[in-house]
């Protein structure tokens, strides 16, 4: 029996219109234009403004886009799940919210929790119930209003993040495509190192805890990039090894945008030329798991039917992975 894979059949995006420049973090901390470039790259991010409007509002638009472009009734969809840090709400799951948003009636959804590997964590998820039978059509959304859980008093952190949302259509593949290998690591040594302090259940919000500012990112910056500049690279080496993949043979890195230094070593540890790196972090800083899937809606149009592609991700946790993907459509 041939084994079933799931292919990525569509692609859709949501950037909320807000442009917050390094010239404006000028105003607000201590920090310059120069040093945001020359140490992460980024000069400028998006940003959710509006009350009441929370990591759904851009998941949902995503999917209705992605629905609308697939030609996709939202009764066709089995399964939905949606990556994120930053949720609506504790409980119920923003998968539920955004699923309830885009009228999707007939599927389960749940959200999945992996920091900034959250999008990579649940496409090999998603593929696993398409591969099984299970599921029909299934949509990944990768969607983070980091601005929510952003210090803008702390220059340490408030520099690197912004909002989007991201969202995939996962189907059978239909021939020799899709999602064809995962690797998926998680080490909860590196808890210490980046997290948010409270708001869980074993510190829950109180007095002490706002007055504290434990209810944003915090981050050991030079920690963090010790862990992400080698584990990024070791995985994408990895399963390149394992399929007998060389830098030729790859068409496309999709790197987690955490920091451009970060990415440009993974690239040279897999003999990747730039031109085949999708960068972006300069226009929408880390969007946490909204990365990988913003890089594809903006390529999309590049892509070809059977380009290979490695998706590679690491983030809080720690939790890293890569992902090898046989393109399956000309778009
Ligand atoms: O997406 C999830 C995974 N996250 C990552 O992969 C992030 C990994 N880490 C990084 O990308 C980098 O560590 C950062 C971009 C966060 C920081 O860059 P760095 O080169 O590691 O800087 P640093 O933290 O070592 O700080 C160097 C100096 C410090 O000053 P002193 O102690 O040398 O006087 C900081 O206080 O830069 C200072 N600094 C700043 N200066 C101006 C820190 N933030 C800023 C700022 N503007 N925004």
């Amino acid at each position: 029996m041939t084994k079933v894979r799931a292919a990525i059949t569509g692609i859709a995006a949501m950037v909320p219109p807000y442009i917050l420049t390094n010239k404006e973090l000028e105003m607000m901390v201590d920090t310059s234009d120069e040093w945001i470039t020359t140490r992460t790259g980024i000069k400028e991010r998006h940003i959710l403004k509006g009350d009441g409007l929370g990591t759904s509002e851009m998941g949902s638009a995503a999917v209705k886009e992605l629905l609308k472009k697939t030609g996709t009734s939202p009764d066709e969809i089995d399964l939905l799940i949606c990556a994120t840090v930053t949720p609506d709400m504790i409980f119920p799951a923003t998968a539920n919210i955004i699923s309830n948003k885009a009228g999707i009636k007939n599927a389960f959804s749940f959200d999945m929790n992996a920091a900034c590997s959250g999008f990579l964590f649940a496409v090999a998820t998603g593929s696993k119930y398409i591969e099984s039978g299970t599921s029909k059509k299934v949509i990944i959304v990768g969607a983070d209003k980091m601005s929510s859980i952003t210090d803008y008093t702390n220059r340490d952190t408030c520099v690197l993040f912004g909002d989007a949302g991201g969202a995939i259509l996962l189907e059978p593949a239909t021939d020799d495509c899709g999602i064809m290998d995962s690797i998926l690591l998680a080490d909860g040594s590196g808890q210490p190192y980046l997290h948010m302090k409270a708001g869980g259940s074993s510190r829950p919000p109180s007095h002490e805890t706002i007055d504290g500012k434990e209810h944003f990112v915090y981050q050991e910056g030079q920690a963090v990039f010790k862990f992400a500049v080698t584990k990024m690279a070791d995985i994408s080496a990895e399963i390149m090894g394992r399929n007998n993949l060389t830098g030729e043979d790859i068409a496309w890195l999709v790197p987690h945008q955490a920091n451009l230094r970060i990415i440009e070593a993974t690239a040279r540890r897999m003999g990747i030329g730039k031109n085949k790196v999708m960068i972006n972090i300069e226009r929408y800083g880390n969007t946490t798991t909204a990365t990988i899937p913003l890089c594809l809606w903006e390529w999309e149009h590049k892509l070809k039917k059977g380009d290979n592609i490695i998706l590679a991700a690491f983030g809080g946790g720690f939790t890293w992975g890569s992902i090898w993907v046989k393109w399956a459509y000309d778009s």
